[in-house]
């Protein structure tokens, strides 16, 4: 019921009229698919996907009977929870309109509160964005360090994502975070390899940085770190650069540890133009500062689902990535009654044998009943008493591993009678990075996992931990294998749906090592797969086995 209340809102709202008077006529019609819909839902699923047309009029009887949506402007049944703006052209980013169809109705609904925080940003992000007055304005101003008391001018914070895709769709959501908690306008410096994987989340405006920013080559700008040797801490308002670039790399840069602290955040406010370089997820670190944790507690309610709203705005597939993922679901994962996402990633596989993984691989899913073991009893595949169909989505870099999973299951029997289906998408040996169709691949294989119902998915992999976040699960953690060793326990249940920030601060905003988080930030907790990391939890009860 829920998929089809929320394609309502594809009915802009001058359409209405017009809805309302074809409602009489087609209700027949319409009253058929519906019933059609509780025959199967993936016939219906497949009628959404033929035309706009045929989901106007299979949605009318669905929302015309639910007593909840007695009015079709009502903003609750956008998809994603009203979490996107509306005035978008439709045919620019498909996947805005269908992805919904494509996941079960979410259990996480975006707060009122962020509602108003991303609609507030899109303002500015209007009014300051490239190609508007006000850009070229404030550019100009920046160019000239004119600092002082431009109260007025836009503030702008750049993010260079850098390292494999997904490590770059974490830190630019991060990035998204503290340009929204500090009123900045957020550029990101794509690049050209990245330009075609996403739509543009801001409407009549667009995120990329453009090539003809001053400041394109960031190397130049004066770092945080040389500021802060320089005047040796003691800023005050005037002597503040313009720009500054910051560095939020996993390669730790000792000088940047107080960025969770007030003193660097009263400084920082002052910089007209921030470049903020990241391969990380540092959302924690800004979440152990007072006034954005504040803000950030009342923004995310469920304190784990920052990604997943976060990245679920922000990461639309473009229509080219779109088109892949849709295909690929149609033809494999719709039809199966479960869908288990499994992501296998050797980070030695010099030192690793496929052998020892792919044992890990069964160890993990056959002992938490994820997959059957097979029926050596029976010799007969399949038996008939029970057809329920797994699909497993393989992901990995070599084509080994789908293809040893699809040849045990293959024609076997199963104890619980399943009939399981192993489907890999691509295997590009290596990874690649300045790659365009790898990362498109890369960014179509994080979706589909994100689609599964349950994920299996490699410690400390951040291509996991998208998956995870935009899907809302939380997935068994693979032990990350680098040798021939034999591991217990092969996997591991993760305890919270977000990603893991592997360096956060190491010390206090007075100098002294933090040496226990769970005290000091009752919502984190060291990370299971790395436990260096820490990352939020929604529920402070949750125990952990490994802290940092
Ligand atoms: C409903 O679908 C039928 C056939 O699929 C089509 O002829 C008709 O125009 C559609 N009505 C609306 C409201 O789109
Ligand atoms: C976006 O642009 C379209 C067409 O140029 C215009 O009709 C619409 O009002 C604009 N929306 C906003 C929010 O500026
Ligand atoms: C059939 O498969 C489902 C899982 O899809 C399982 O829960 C159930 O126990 C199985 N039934 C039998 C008789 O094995
Ligand atoms: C890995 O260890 C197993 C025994 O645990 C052994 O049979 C196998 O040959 C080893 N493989 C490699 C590549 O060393
Ligand atoms: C998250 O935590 C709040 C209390 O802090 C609780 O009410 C809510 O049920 C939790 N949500 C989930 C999904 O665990």
């Amino acid at each position: 019921m829920a998929i089809l209340q929320s394609t309502m809102d594809k009915i802009s709202s001058k359409k209405l009229t017009t809805l309302i008077i074809l409602f009489f006529i087609a209700f027949p019609l319409a009253l058929t698919a519906n019933l059609m819909f509780r025959t199967s839902t993936f016939a219906l699923f497949e009628l959404f996907s033929q035309n706009k047309v045929a989901m106007k009029n299979a949605s009318l009887p669905t929302s015309t009977n639910d007593p909840t949506s007695s009015s079709i402007r009502d903003k609750k049944t956008k998809p994603i929870g009203g979490l996107l703006a509306s005035g978008f052209d439709e045919s620019s980013c498909i996947s805005r309109l269908q992805s919904h169809l494509y996941r079960k109705p979410s259990p996480h609904k975006p707060s009122p509160y962020l509602i108003y925080k991303l609609r507030n940003y899109e303002e500015l992000h209007t009014r300051c964005g490239p190609n508007t007055r006000d850009y070229r304005r404030s550019m100009i101003k920046i160019v000239n360090s004119e600092n002082n008391g431009n109260a007025a001018m836009c503030k702008y914070l750049v993010c260079v994502p850098v390292n494999g895709l997904g490590n770059q769709m974490i830190s630019i959501a991060a990035t998204f975070l503290y340009a929204v908690l500090t009123d900045r306008v957020l550029l990101v410096r794509f690049g050209e390899d990245k330009y075609r994987l996403f739509c543009e989340p801001f409407l009549n405006s667009t995120w990329i940085l453009p090539k003809s920013f001053p400041f394109w080559n960031y190397k130049l700008v004066e770092t945080y770190e040389s500021m802060l040797k320089k005047e040796k801490g003691k800023n005050s308002k005037e002597d503040l650069p313009s720009t500054l670039f910051l560095n939020l790399q996993h390669t730790k840069n000792e000088p940047d540890k107080f960025f969770h602290c007030d003193h660097s955040q009263d400084l920082l406010r002052n910089v007209p133009l921030l470049i903020l370089k990241s391969d990380q997820y540092f959302v924690p670190s800004l979440f152990m500062n007072p006034s954005f944790n504040s803000e950030i507690t009342k923004m995310f309610l469920e304190r784990d689902t920052v990604f997943y709203h976060l990245g679920g705005y922000l990461f639309q597939p473009s229509n080219e990535a779109w088109g892949l993922i849709s295909k690929f679901y149609q033809e494999h994962l719709s039809k199966a009654d479960e869908r288990i996402g499994l992501q296998i990633r050797v980070f030695a596989p010099d030192s690793t044998p496929q052998q020892a993984v792919m044992d890990l691989v069964l160890r993990c899913t056959i002992k938490n009943k994820l997959l059957p073991e097979l029926d050596t009893q029976n010799s007969m595949p399949y038996r008939m008493k029970n057809k329920s169909i797994k699909v497993v989505l393989v992901t990995s870099l070599k084509a080994e591993y789908g293809e040893n999973l699809r040849n045990m299951y293959e024609n076997k029997a199963t104890v619980t009678g399943e009939v399981i289906r192993v489907y890999q998408a691509s295997h590009e040996e290596h990874q690649k990075h300045h790659d365009k169709m790898h990362n498109m691949k890369a960014w179509m294989e994080m979706y589909l996992l994100s689609l599964c119902d349950v994920l299996v998915t490699t410690s400390v992999s951040t291509f996991g931990y998208v998956a995870q976040s935009l899907g809302g699960l939380r997935p068994w953690l693979l032990y990350k294998l680098t040798n021939n060793d034999t591991h217990f326990p092969a996997c591991e249940r993760d305890f919270s749906l977000e990603p893991c920030y592997h360096i956060p601060p190491n010390h206090y905003c007075n100098g002294n090592l933090i040496k226990d988080f769970v005290s000091t930030f009752l919502y984190l907790r060291g990370c299971k797969d790395f436990s260096n990391g820490v990352k939020l939890v929604n529920d402070t009860t949750t125990i952990l086995d490994h802290g940092p």
